[in-house]
């Protein structure tokens, strides 16, 4: 639940920075923060993710980081808690061998519904199919082939 007010704590930030800043208004008047209220590297990021991935990324930081970490290596603030612990997505091996649908299924399902640890929860209650498919979709972007 904690996780849940430091994302609140973080939109209010965000919102008393958009106040201060004397931000260019755009030509239909609305002021244009979204560049200068979020770090540089996220923006550089953003700019390589699709639609898709970029709703995946706000669904991931705020259901599964936690546990799989805020890069996906598995080492969120949760996971040392856990054995076995919560997949390191950066494992381009091992989730390359992983078919979307699977991901799809152990998220829908939790580590139970797929054979694996029950300490993984199941989101199907929820997320929206849809909104699963985003998540897949940003997966897929932590641990693409680098070689
Ligand atoms: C409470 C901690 C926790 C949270 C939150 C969590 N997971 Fe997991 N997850 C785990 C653990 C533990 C495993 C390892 C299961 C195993 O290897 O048996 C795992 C494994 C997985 C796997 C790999 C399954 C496989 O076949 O090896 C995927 C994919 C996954 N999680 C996706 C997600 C997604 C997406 C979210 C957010 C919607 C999420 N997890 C949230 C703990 C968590």
């Amino acid at each position: 639940m904690t996780h849940v007010f430091a994302i609140a704590a973080f939109v209010m930030l965000l919102m008393s920075c958009k106040e201060k800043d004397a931000t260019p208004q755009q030509a239909d008047g609305t002021e244009d923060t979204l560049q200068t209220s979020v770090k540089v590297d996220e923006v550089a990021e953003s700019r390589l993710l699709s639609y898709e991935q970029r709703q995946g990324r706000h669904l991931y930081r705020k259901y599964c980081s936690v546990c799989h970490g805020e890069e996906g290596k598995g080492d969120g603030f949760n996971a040392f808690n856990l054995d076995p612990r919560p997949r390191d997505f950066t494992d381009v091996t091992y989730m390359n061998a992983l078919s979307d649908v699977r991901v799809a299924e152990t998220i829908s399902q939790g580590g139970r519904g797929v054979n694996r640890s029950p300490l993984m929860p199941s989101w199907g209650g929820r997320m929206s199919k849809k909104e699963i498919a985003y998540v897949v979709d940003y997966i897929r972007s932590i641990s693409v082939k680098t070689e």
